[in-house]
């Protein structure tokens, strides 16, 4: 039984925890299902943008690393911080880079 939520309570973006996030190999597909309960509110259920901006070729833009800081850490207001475990973050990351 897969776990999909995520909790908006603090920062998490602690060098162990992005490690750990990135040794992980996500899937897409429970990425995508995280992405339509948490996400596309602001950035689209195609994720092309609504109130947060489209991330199509986000991956290319931004490396794993800051997209991690960018969801977990809230530093750029309206969009929340995310208390995401390491395996949830990798399905978002797997999902995101599967956008092209
Ligand atoms: C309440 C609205 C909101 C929610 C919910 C939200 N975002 Fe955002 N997001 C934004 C806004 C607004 C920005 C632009 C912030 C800025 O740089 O000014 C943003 C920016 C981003 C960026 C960086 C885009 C860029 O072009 O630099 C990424 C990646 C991102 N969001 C991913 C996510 C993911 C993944 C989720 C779900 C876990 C999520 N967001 C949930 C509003 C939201």
């Amino acid at each position: 039984m897969i776990c999909f939520s995520i909790f908006f309570v603090t920062h998490n973006e602690n060098n162990r925890y992005i490690i750990e996030t990135l040794e992980l190999n996500g899937s897409a597909e429970e990425g995508d299902a995280l992405f339509k309960i948490n996400c596309v509110g602001c950035h689209g259920i195609t994720a092309r943008g609504l109130v947060g901006p489209d991330l199509h070729s986000i991956t290319q833009r931004l490396n794993d690393k800051e997209i991690i800081k960018q969801v977990t850490g809230g530093l750029t207001p309206p969009m929340p911080s995310f208390e995401i475990d390491p395996v949830n973050m990798s399905n978002i990351l797997k999902y995101l880079h599967s956008l092209e």
